[in-house]
């Protein structure tokens, strides 16, 4: 799938299909979230694959009663490691863990859409509770539950802000309305 199609069709999925996700497939989307951009290649992004029913039911109550993600096939955790990026970084290694853990969160994301499957960013949750959960040791952070599955459903696109009303030229405020003509794909 071209990377693009990926980018415009990719929506974030709430129902699921009661069918298992093949193991293939969660190893090609670890594989995309791998392979993604990190603080000085460190790579202190890990995860935690749950298809425990239990532990989906207790992720779901974790993620203030979002229940839907109890129905995906997989959980994917997504946690960081923070100790080399703080010894390196020091204060801004809070940030970049975040921007670590979203740039693999994406490539998910993505890599969930084009293998045919659904998945959503879900960061809506009590960290503690997912701690105690999945025995999670509490120096790591964690960022979201990924759950993915095989879609149920096909919401329409949701609105976007149009490329003039982001987009500034040369500093601030100065607005690039000549973009609105060239953008490819619909707000
Ligand atoms: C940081 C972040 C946290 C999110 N947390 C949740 C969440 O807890 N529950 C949920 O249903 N969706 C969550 N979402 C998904 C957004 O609601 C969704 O991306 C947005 O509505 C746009 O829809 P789309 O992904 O289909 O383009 C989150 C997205 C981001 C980026």
């Amino acid at each position: 799938m071209d990377v693009f199609e990926a980018i415009f069709f990719r929506r974030s999925i709430r129902k699921f299909i009661d069918k298992p996700v093949e193991e293939e497939k969660i190893a090609r989307i670890l594989d995309a979230a791998r392979w993604a951009p990190s603080i000085g290649n460190l790579q202190e992004c890990e995860f935690i694959i749950v298809d425990d029913l239990g532990k989906k039911i207790q992720l779901s109550e974790a993620a203030l009663g979002q229940y839907w993600i109890s129905q995906a096939s997989v959980v994917i955790v997504v946690l960081t490691k923070n100790d080399r990026v703080s010894r390196l970084y020091g204060k801004k290694a809070d940030d970049f863990v975040k921007y670590d853990a979203a740039a693999a969160i994406q490539n998910m994301l993505l890599a969930a859409h084009a293998l045919g499957l659904g998945a959503c960013w879900v960061s809506v949750f009590e960290e503690e509770a997912v701690e105690r959960i999945l025995n999670i040791p509490s120096e790591l952070d964690v960022h979201a539950l990924i759950p993915i599955g095989y879609p149920a459903e096909k919401p329409n696109p949701p609105h976007r802000r149009g490329i003039e009303f982001i987009t500034y030229f040369n500093e601030y405020g100065n607005r690039w309305i000549k973009l609105k003509e060239k953008q490819t794909f619909p707000a």
